[in-house]
């Protein structure tokens, strides 16, 4: 059996990382267009650090969570191939003990070159003044991606998803493409699908299965069921 599994924010919101639409959320506090678009960053790339700089010190600090080690024990356990498509920026997966990870949009922990392209591990603060270590000019980023700019991994993921049998979506909206289109394109290819939110995400009506409730209930309990067989299958 193939499994996909795409998370977002939700998943990382119970080990203390904030989440983007929720009420409270990071986008009610900070303006998108500001702090997540390259436009942004011309304009004022000190703020942008600022933004990222506070959300690699806070992912620094925080802990997977029962949510997160639930998956890296299915892909231990599993008998097939099984990847995890992230839209979250930190490594909460990884360091679960997770493997086969694809951080779509970018990772929090790495700086990259707007000249030369090259990346390497980011510094706790990050600022305009930065120099890359290989072209020497001041021109660093944040290696995540914004909006207006290309996912990562675009093909290799449809791909994935096109083979699967089992695609679970996990704390996201869906609100964000291409991510929100996943779960139909799993559907379209016959795969088993299922949701698990603290609320219903925008494509609740395309999963076959939505499972409400925090991450760290939830999926530890439906992985338990996955790997003992006693997931209700589509047919029953
Ligand atoms: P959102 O903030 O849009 O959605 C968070 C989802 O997690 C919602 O569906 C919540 O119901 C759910 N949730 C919250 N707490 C949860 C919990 N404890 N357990 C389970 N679910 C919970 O975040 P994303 O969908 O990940 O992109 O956002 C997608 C992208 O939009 C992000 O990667 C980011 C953002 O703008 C960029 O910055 C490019
Ligand atoms: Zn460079």
């Amino acid at each position: 059996m193939n499994i996909v599994i795409l998370t977002g924010a939700g998943i990382s919101a119970e080990s203390g990382l904030g989440t983007f639409r929720d009420e409270g959320g990071l986008w009610s506090q900070y303006d998108l267009e500001e702090v997540a678009t390259p436009e942004g960053f011309s304009r004022n790339p000190g703020l942008v650090h600022e933004f990222y700089n506070l959300r690699r010190a806070n992912c620094r600090s925080a802990q997977p969570n029962a949510a997160h080690f639930a998956l890296a024990e299915l892909e231990a356990k599993h008998d097939g191939n099984f990847l995890i498509v992230t839209q979250n920026v930190d490594d909460l997966h990884q360091r679960a003990g997770s493997r086969n990870v694809l951080q779509m949009h970018g990772e929090l922990d790495k700086a990259r070159c707007i000249y030369c392209s090259s990346n390497w591990a980011a510094p706790d603060v990050m600022t305009s003044q930065g120099r890359c270590p290989k072209c020497w000019s001041r021109g660093c980023r944040p290696d995540v991606v914004w909006f207006g700019e290309q996912v990562r991994f675009l093909s290799e993921i449809e791909a994935a998803i096109r083979k699967a049998d089992l695609f679970a979506m996990i704390g996201t909206s869906a609100q964000v493409s291409p991510a929100s289109e996943f779960m139909q394109l799993a559907r379209d290819h016959g795969a088993d699908t299922v949701e698990m939110n603290l609320e219903p995400s925008a494509v609740s009506m395309t999963a076959r299965e939505v499972i409400l409730g925090p991450a760290t209930e939830v999926v530890p309990r439906w992985v338990e069921a996955l790997l003992s067989g006693h997931r209700a299958s589509p047919n029953e």
